[in-house]
């Protein structure tokens, strides 16, 4: 059994910088035609000067592989319009991170009032700039996503030109926030179609699938399966491969997020197979991006087979989800 996939995006991806951008980058380079580039960087990317040697820096590590970096900014409510006018065409999107929410996001936002996003979120609305949300309150940890959809709501309503992306949903309550406004999108990523709390938690602690948003109740799994198994056009697969260092994550103070990228493709397969959605997931790793980005990624076939693909225990010191396991599914060839 074989399958074939064209051009696969990854709408949500941290590459690092210096040594783990060396290590990680070329991973997903090899499989994906693309990917929208996280800039959680220390410090954040706010800067034109900064976006552009990052870019450098991505395209260096990625060497001669065919592989769009989609570049985004950090959000800040400072920026004017005619800086954004400015930037507009070397970003796809802006990531807007609640401040202290998730790894390196302190400077984010920490007022959600209308009157303190209203001038950043009309420019680009304006200038069609897409803003990618990392939604969660600082409530509960369980119930932060779903306190968060009224913030989504509120822009949705207040911006309908504004394309607004809900990364990395992980509860009911966000799929089904969904189909109440045109203009919300999601992010889905590896993990969560995989996991629950359960599996983080529920036996031996298991620090390599400790992420932000937490992963839910097997109900929210089931709800994210759905839409991403239908490939509901408004969902897309975003790994947030979101790697560290070993002794970052096994570590009395764990660092938050799972290393996915290396093995992305094979497993999706595997679940989207399993499911007896197989013929979805063209969508789900590339079309429907393609459509909500407007974008045409460089032509990239990766066949994928069912054969057993024994998971690295790690590559040059970060652990992959999977690591030591063996999936069902492996790249047969990449054109
Ligand atoms: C991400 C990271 O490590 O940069 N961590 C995570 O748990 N997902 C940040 C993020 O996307 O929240
Ligand atoms: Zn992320």
């Amino acid at each position: 059994m074989q399958i074939k996939l064209n051009s696969p995006l990854d709408m949500h991806l941290h590459l690092r910088d210096g040594d783990m951008l060396k290590t990680v980058a070329p991973l997903s380079a090899k499989t994906f035609s693309g990917a929208i580039i996280m800039p959680n960087l220390v410090p954040p990317i706010t800067t034109k000067e900064a976006l552009l040697s990052y870019k450098e820096r991505i395209l260096k590590a990625i060497g001669r592989e065919n592989f769009i970096p989609y570049m985004t900014l950090f959000f800040k409510t400072d920026y004017d319009y005619e800086f954004l006018k400015d930037i507009k065409d070397e970003i796809l999107a802006i990531k807007l991170y609640p401040a202290g929410i998730t790894t390196n996001s302190e400077d984010g936002v920490d007022n959600f009032s209308i009157d303190s996003l209203a001038p950043i979120l009309e420019a680009m609305s304006e200038l069609g700039i897409v803003l990618c949300v990392h939604g969660e309150t600082n409530g509960f940890v369980m119930d932060r996503e779903a306190e968060f959809i009224p913030i989504y709501e509120k822009i949705a309503k207040r911006f309908p030109k504004l394309k607004i992306i809900m990364e990395h949903i992980t509860t009911k309550e966000a799929v089904e926030a969904l189909d109440r406004y045109e203009n919300l999108y999601a992010t889905i990523t590896l993990h969560h179609l995989f996991i629950t709390l359960d599996d983080v938690a529920g036996g031996l602690l298991r620090p390599h699938l400790f992420c932000k948003p937490i992963a839910k109740r097997p109900e929210d799994r089931m709800a994210l399966r759905k839409v991403a198994f239908s490939a509901h056009e408004k969902v897309m697969f975003g790994s947030d491969s979101a790697p560290h260092p070993r002794d970052k994550k096994e570590a009395p103070g764990c660092a938050a997020g799972v290393f996915t990228a290396p093995v992305a493709l094979p497993a999706l397969a595997q679940i989207f197979y399993e499911a007896g959605a197989i013929e979805n997931l063209q969508k789900f790793v590339s079309q429907n991006a393609q459509n909500i980005y407007g974008v045409t990624p460089p032509l990239k076939e990766v066949i994928l087979e069912m054969e057993s693909f024994e998971v690295p225990k790690e590559y040059n010191g970060v652990v992959p989800m999977f690591a030591g396991e063996s999936l069902s599914w492996r790249v047969k060839d990449v054109i």
